[in-house]
Order: structure tokens, then sequence, then C-alpha cells
């Protein structure tokens, strides 16, 4: 077993071991993938201010997400598919999330079941809704999540439509994986990934398959998206589902203050600073640089999280810095699942804890709550000035 220091590694050993559409289905973004990379390499432009001569002793990564005490500010984001990087993904996660002592949100497009799901882990976990045409589908989805004792609504707002992905299209992907002469090729070199899968009956999109009328393709995500979800989707029908589900909301996909202000004006909990992992609008700004404008508009309103292109505690530490109460992580968990199962996510969120905690104390800081742009040390135009 190599060393493992960097969610780098993990990855690494993610590419070797799952099948080639679903580690290119995670790592892809959408159109030229320009804001895909931009999320990541946007991070590298912000630098961090030593400081020295400060106590260091008795430092502090825990928080409040939602009310909800964390040991770090970070939440296991939404994935599509988890189940199919590693048998039983989205339990493995949510079991790693629970003992680390952070939130699991489980996607409606998931593997493992809402109900399977709870029934294998002791903590709530949060729900992702993608809101669909079909009234009485999401009635009853919401109505499972409260069953399952879900502690809060992750509203999807940035897929209406699916973003392109060329890689998907290119490997044919869907869950199953249908058994084509290039798939039976490479799942041949994926013998760990095959017996796990032969040993599981969790091998479809466990929330819908059963649970939804008139789907023509049950396997396949984008016939899915392309029949099933609401074109329609605006702030009245989000004011709705809020009602309906009467617990904790948190919006997930804004990128602009106007939007974070009608968030922040329909009462919601938390709003989530993202592009989807630049998985959507190819061409968007990166998260991390338009994350400062909307902490500014509405920071003092809601609590403001912010999602991709965090590979590290220091990314983290910088979407901190920026005005973020809390980050959410998705390809770097993933990598660690395709790579080890739970210990493989558990694995990466010890390295980001460490590099978080370290950077923290280099930087002079003890308590991650206090966290504030005095620790960066930012270009001068690094929001840009766009017209
Ligand atoms: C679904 O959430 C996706 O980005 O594929």
């Amino acid at each position: 077993m190599p060393v493992i220091t960097t969610i780098d590694d993990l990855k690494r050993l993610h590419k070797r071991r799952a099948p080639k559409m679903f580690y290119d289905y995670a790592e892809s973004g959408s159109w030229t993938e320009q804001t895909f990379r931009e999320n990541s390499t946007d991070f590298d432009l912000i630098r961090l201010r030593q400081r020295v001569a400060v106590d260091m002793s008795d430092r502090s990564t825990a928080a409040t997400l939602i009310g909800t005490d964390v040991a770090m500010p970070l939440a296991l984001a939404p994935v599509g598919l988890t189940g199919m990087q590693c048998a039983d993904g989205e339990i493995k996660a949510a079991r790693a999330a629970e003992k680390f002592g952070v939130p699991y949100t489980l996607s409606t497009m998931s593997i493992c079941s809402i109900e399977d799901v709870a029934a294998h882990t002791t903590q709530p976990f949060w729900f992702q809704l993608y809101v669909m045409q079909d009234e009485e589908f999401v009635d009853n989805i919401i109505a499972r999540a409260k069953k399952a004792g879900c502690s809060a609504l992750v509203l999807t707002l940035d897929l209406q439509i699916l973003g392109q992905r060329h890689k998907d299209l290119k490997n044919g992907l869907t869950a199953p994986p249908k058994l084509t002469i290039p798939t039976m090729i490479n799942l041949a070199t994926k013998w760990h990934w095959g017996l796990g899968m032969l040993q599981t009956k969790r091998r479809f999109f466990g929330n819908i398959v059963g649970h939804a009328k008139g789907v023509g393709d049950a396997s396949s995500l984008s016939s899915w998206t392309n029949e099933q979800f609401d074109l329609r989707l605006d702030w009245d029908k989000i004011a709705k589902l809020k009602e309906k589900w009467g617990g904790k909301l948190i919006l997930k996909g804004i990128l602009d203050a106007e939007d974070a202000k009608k968030a922040a004006a329909i009462g919601a909990d938390a709003i989530i600073v993202s592009n989807h992992g630049g998985r959507q609008l190819d061409g968007a700004l990166s998260a991390i640089r338009v994350l400062p404008s909307i902490a500014a508009a509405v920071g003092d309103r809601i609590e403001v999280h912010m999602d991709s292109g965090i590979r590290s505690g220091q990314d983290m530490l910088k979407a901190l810095a920026l005005g973020a109460k809390g980050v959410h992580i998705g390809r770097a968990y993933i990598y660690g699942l395709g790579a080890m199962g739970e210990a493989g996510v558990s694995k990466a969120l010890e390295i980001i804890h460490k590099e978080l905690d370290v950077t923290m104390a280099l930087c002079g800081r003890r308590d991650v709550r206090a966290l504030d742009r005095d620790v960066l040390l930012v270009p001068q135009d690094f929001e840009g000035s766009w017209a």
C-alpha cells in the first residue's frame, strides 16, 4: 500500500481502481471544462500570511453548521452515482462522515436509497433534492427523507438541465454499466471493484427505481434528467417546497449576489455558493472568486457555505477566510471512496483536517470560527471587474 499524504494520492488510486466511466464521471466538467479547472487554479492565486511568535496551543477546528456541532466546518456534498465508485458507496461515505463528526449529504441520484443509508448509520444526514415535474414523486421523496430523520434538505438550483460532459457520452455512462466490449475490457482490470459489486444488490438508482413513473431508461442519468427535471422551477416553487419540507433548508448552486438575496428573502437557512464543480455552466466564474461578494451581500442574514474546487485544508481555510461559514467537498472524498472505500473517505477527511489545522497555526490562528481575510494575501484584482 503506498503512503498516502494528499488528496491527489487518493485520486491516483481512485483512477486505478474504479471503472473508467465512473472515474471520468466524477472528474468531468461541462464543455471546455474552463470553470472546472478555474475552480481549483483560482485557489492557487491566493497566498497565506505567515505570522510568528503567536501562541499555537489549544487550537480548535470545531464549529457549527446550521446549528449542528461539527468537528470542522465541512460537509460531504451530494454526488450522483456514489455507489458506483465502490459498492455501497453512499453508506460507506455516510459512515466515515459520522465517525469524523461532519454532515453527509445523500444525492437524489444515489445508488443506495434514503432508507438504506438511514438503516446503516446512527446520525441524521442531509438529503439533496432535485425538483422533478412529477409532483407526486417530489412529495413522496420529501416524506421519505422526513421519515428517515434527515436533518436538512439541500435543494439544488443549478441543474434543471444537465450540463454536457463529453466523457459521459463517449463512455456511454449508465448505472449499472451496460456491458459493451470497451466496458468489459476495462472492467476486466477492475477485479476489486467487481467483487464488491457482485456482493451487493445496490446497483441501480435506489431513490428512483420503483418510486418514479414513466422513466424511459432508469439507468441513464441523462435520460432521467431530460425527461423528469422541472424546467419551471422558480422562487415561488422553492418557497412552496420550503413549506412542504418544514425543516432546515439549504439552497445549493448560488453564484450571483442577486440570487443570494432572494434565497435570504425566502428564509432559507443557508446557501451554497457553487457552480456544481464546474459541471453545469461552463464559462461561469469560479466559486472562490464570487464568494467574497456574495458573503458581503448576505452574510449577515443567512449562512453562506461554498463548494467547487476544494482539494485541501488550505483551500478550505481560504474559503472560510473569504466569508464562508462552511465548505462542502465532493471529488475530494469521492477519490478516497474510489481508492479505498470507507477508509479512503476517512483518510480524505483526516488529510484535509490536518492541513487546515497546521495552516491555521502557521498563520497564527487558533480558532477556525475566527478566521478572516487578514490571514490571506489576495491579489488586488482577484474578484475581477466584470461588466
Ligand atoms: C449530478 O449532480 C451531476 O453533476 O452529474
